[in-house]
Formats: structure tokens, sequence, C-alpha cells
């Protein structure tokens, strides 16, 4: 692995330091994006069952070994198990569905093992206890490389534990500087299980500003994104990058993962230019004051919560 692009040590494992965000980017938009960011250098996709693009990837990560440049091995794959939720009419995944779905899914990726795949959201304790058993299974089997969680908080963790199963080695949640989860953060630390950041960007006055594209990001957010003279702002021309380099560099200091998402070339490239500056104390502590409460990406509120 290139060491322009630099691998996360979380006990002994290696996962890429920044890789490319797929939500809400359909399945024929997404062929393309992921060779364009694969070309670029990204080294790991970030895609689910429930963002219905996994084929669209696949045929992307397919293309792209076809060219022999890079082995398969050198690229980082992440998918998400969708658990269903009876709350929302679904169908809540038990164990052997969840390994149905993971073979469906390495199917549409082309693929014939997994690097990372995740539990998406928390629902029923005994629903995310039989998935987290199947994830477990493939983990032992050699099928996926990490297994994990997202959106989970200590209690969700804790109770798989409990139920005497492994601990995850990831959990994917959201993570900015408006959306801190100290606690939460300091406990998957401690259990070394790796922060991977997502929407680190909803500071930005362009996040997800498609009308079609929900979040829970309230007007007193839209203004603060839009004041030239933002703390963000201020503290982005001081260390003369982009706000988007800033907010991804913070998940960088602090040791999470990050997944950012552009369908700009010039976004893609940017998002990846994070290591020639370092945020000093001064910078950090300023962005640490900005909390602001729970996650706004999901349009109903924080799953985590
Ligand atoms: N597990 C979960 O529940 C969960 C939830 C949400 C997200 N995720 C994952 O995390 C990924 C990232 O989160 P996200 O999709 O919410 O979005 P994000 O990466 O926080 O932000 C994307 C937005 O920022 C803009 N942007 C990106 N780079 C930029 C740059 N350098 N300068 C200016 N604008 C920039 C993009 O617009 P342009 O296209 O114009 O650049 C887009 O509007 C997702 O795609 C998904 O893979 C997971």
């Amino acid at each position: 692995m290139s060491a322009r692009f630099p691998t996360l040590l979380a006990s002994h494992r290696q996962i890429p330091a920044i890789g490319l965000g797929t939500y809400q980017v359909d399945d024929a938009a997404v062929q393309a994006l992921v060779c364009q960011a694969l070309t670029l250098g990204y080294r790991h996709i970030d895609t689910a069952e429930g963002y219905h693009n996994e084929a669209g990837v696949g045929r992307a990560l397919s293309a792209y070994f076809k060219q022999g440049l890079t082995p398969r091995e050198d690229i980082f794959i992440t998918s998400k198990l969708w658990s269903g939720n009876a709350n929302w009419g679904q169908v809540p995944k038990t164990y052997d569905a969840s390994l149905a779905a993971f073979e469906s899914s390495l199917d549409k990726l082309q693929l014939d093992y997994l690097d990372l795949y995740l539990i998406h959201a928390p629902f029923k304790t005994q629903d995310n206890i039989a998935q987290w058993r199947a994830l477990s299974h493939l983990k032992k089997t050699g099928r996926v490389r990490f297994i994990g969680v997202s959106n989970f908080n200590q209690s969700h963790i804790e109770s798989l534990i409990k139920a005497g199963l492994p601990k995850p080695d990831v959990n994917q949640i959201e993570l900015h500087p408006w959306c801190q989860k100290p606690e939460l953060v300091a406990y998957l630390m401690a259990n070394k299980i790796l922060p991977m950041a997502y929407s680190s960007l909803v500071a930005l006055a362009n996040w997800r500003t498609e009308p079609q594209l929900e979040s829970a990001k309230n007007v007193q957010m839209m203004q603060l994104s839009q004041d030239p003279n933002s703390v963000i702002q201020g503290l982005a021309a001081k260390h003369q990058v982009s706000q988007a380099q800033l907010l991804l560099r913070w998940a960088l200091e602090l040791g999470y993962a990050v997944i950012p998402k552009s369908l700009q070339p010039n976004h893609l490239a940017e998002n990846l230019e994070l290591f020639h500056f370092k945020l000093d104390d001064e910078t950090m502590t300023e962005l640490g004051k900005l909390e602001m409460g729970e996650g706004v990406s999901w349009p109903n509120g924080d799953p985590s919560k």
C-alpha cells in the first residue's frame, strides 16, 4: 500500500485511513465514481446492502482488477448488512438470513471475501445478537477479514459481549466537530474498536444540498455552514486548506478512519490530500468547542441514540 495513503493501526489491524463513501450514489453512477476514485489512489470503498449500489461497485472493481495494476489485497472493501427494522415494516434478519445477505453482497461485488462487514444499525437486541453471531462465523471461517457495527452505542456493543460474542473491530458512526460523541469514542478507544467517521462534512454549506437528500440538519446549522466568518472557515484559512480538508484532518488527528463522499473529481482529489499539514493543539481545542449534540445524517435522528 502506498506510503502516501497511510493505514491506521488499531491493535495491529490495518485499515486505510481514507475511504470513499457511496451513500445515495445510484448503481449506474457508482461504477464510474469508483473507477475514478481507485485511479486517484483511494484504497477503501464503503458500500452497503441498503445503498442498492453493490453491483455497480462490483463492476468497477472487476474492471479495475482486470487492468492488473493493483492486487485485490491492496483494496479494502466494506459492506453492511441491512439489519431490518420491524417498526418500519421490515423483517429483521435472522442468523441464516444474515449469512445469505452476505453471500448476496459478495456476489454483487464480484468478490470472494470482504475486508469489513458491518451491521448497519442497531434495532432489537435479540436480532443484533443473531446477526452478530452470523458475522462472527463469517470472520472465523475467513469470509471477511474484519467485522464491525455501525450506529451502535456502548450498551448495544455490551449486549453483544454479554452474549459471549467477540468485540467488533470497528464502529462506523457519525462524527464531526458538531457531533463528537466523547463518551462513546472513549469507550471505543479503550476497547480497541476503531471509530470510522461518517458524514464528516456536515458543516459544509454544500453538504447534501440536493433536495432528495434528506437529513436532520436544521436551519441554525445551515446558517452556520454559510457564515463566511465561522470558526471552521477561519481555521481552514489559518492552515491554508479547504474546510473539507480541515474537517477530515480533525478526524484523522483523533485516530478515526474517514469515508468522505464526493461526485466531483476535484473534491475527490482534495479529500485525499490530508497529509501535508497537521492541526495544532490550539486548532483542535477550538474545533473541540463546536459540539452541538446528536448526529444529523439520518433524517429521523441519530440511530446510535
Ligand atoms: N453507516 C451509516 O449509517 C452511514 C450514514 C451516512 C453515511 N455513511 C457513509 O459515509 C459516507 C460519507 O457520508 P455522507 O455521504 O453523509 O457525506 P460526506 O462525505 O460527509 O459529505 C458529502 C457532501 O460533501 C460534499 N463534498 C465532499 N467533498 C468536498 C470537498 N472537498 N469540498 C466541498 N464539498 C465536498 C459533497 O458534494 P460534492 O459531490 O459536490 O463534492 C457532498 O454534498 C457515505 O457516503 C456512506 O458511505 C454511513
